[in-house]
């Protein structure tokens, strides 16, 4: 069956609000973008009624509680967003016979690996959040053999709420900031996930099966502290930036030392050739300048 109504939850957030963006370059595809007030992921049970209303040809879930250091005391409500309202969205989407397109995230593995991680790693999730991806992720996949998984990290846009946007406004109000530089990892422009989704939802159109998970993130691998200089070196500021162990700034939720993704699956399933942070990094602020 071709897609032509493309139903996206979490309209607000920097994944839906970026394909929310490209809506208008895909003028093939219907695009129904739904935020909280309209598909609360905290009520499972009322999605079928809305969703067979709306009928769509494909779903695609980029909501989710994102709250990472929150979710340790807020389990319920985490658990129910990420994994029990993704086994419903999977659910349903099994019962329409339409793709389902869901994200998650590094944090899904344990972070003490020092190669990146294959889309088929074994999870072990590095705090709570992980564990509600990881359970989100396991339910999907028995609720729909068909569910795509797109794991990605450090995800940064110009909308939203973000390190790039969180440094911008520090650099500028501050002489000096402690930025941990002992974990690794991949950051992402959400604007070139969403490309990578709509390439996804493309190539399904012409007949290309689709499924499991994959593994998306801009290209090469950085530290916070790398992140942070390069963040200061494009906008221009001169704030001071002092490198930190992880040790000296707890965080409710521990963050995973390495969580480098190995993006070759999807890289080879749609042809992509992905851009390099940096690059996507400076797109992004000369966006965030212009606003
Ligand atoms: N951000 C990252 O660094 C990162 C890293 C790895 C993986 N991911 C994954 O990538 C995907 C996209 O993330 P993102 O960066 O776009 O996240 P985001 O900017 O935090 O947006 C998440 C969206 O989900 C919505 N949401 C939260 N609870 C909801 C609920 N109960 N019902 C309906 N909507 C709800 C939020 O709504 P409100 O606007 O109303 O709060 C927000 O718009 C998610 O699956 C996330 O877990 C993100």
């Amino acid at each position: 069956m071709a897609i032509h109504t493309i139903l996206v939850t979490g309209a607000n957030g920097q994944l839906g609000w970026e394909l929310s963006q490209l809506a208008k370059s895909y003028p093939a595809f219907k695009f129904v973008l739904v935020d909280r007030t309209q598909l609360d992921l905290a009520f499972p049970e009322t999605f079928e009624k809305m969703i067979y209303a709306i009928k769509p040809d494909c779903i695609v879930n980029t909501a989710a509680y994102t709250a990472v250091d929150k979710s340790e005391t807020e389990k319920a409500l985490a658990y129910t967003v990420n994994a029990t309202a993704v086994q419903e969205l999977a659910r349903i989407s099994k019962a329409f016979a339409i793709p389902f397109i869901t994200y998650s995230t590094d944090y899904v593995f344990d972070g003490e690996a020092n190669q990146p991680y294959l889309s088929s790693t074994n999870m072990d999730p590095v705090n709570y959040y992980g564990s509600t991806k990881s359970a989100g992720e396991t339910l999907a996949m028995e609720a729909n053999e068909n569910t795509i998984i797109i794991r990605t990290s450090w995800v940064f846009s110009s909308h939203g709420n973000n390190f790039v946007k969180t440094m911008l406004r520090l650099m500028k109000e501050r002489a000096n900031l402690n930025i941990v530089a002992d974990q690794k990892g991949r950051p992402t422009y959400a604007k070139d996930l969403a490309i990578a989704t709509m390439k996804m939802i493309e190539a399904m159109n012409v007949g290309n099966t689709m499924s499991g998970v994959y593994h998306y993130a801009n290209t090469g691998e950085t530290t916070w502290f790398d992140f942070a200089a390069k963040i200061k070196a494009i906008a221009g500021l001169t704030c001071a930036l002092n490198p930190i162990e992880t040790k000296d700034f707890p965080t409710p939720a521990k963050r995973p030392a390495y969580s480098v993704l190995d993006t070759s699956k999807i890289e080879e399933a749609l042809s992509l050739s992905i851009p390099h942070w940096e690059d996507a990094l400076a797109i992004c602020i000369k966006e965030i300048n212009a606003n």
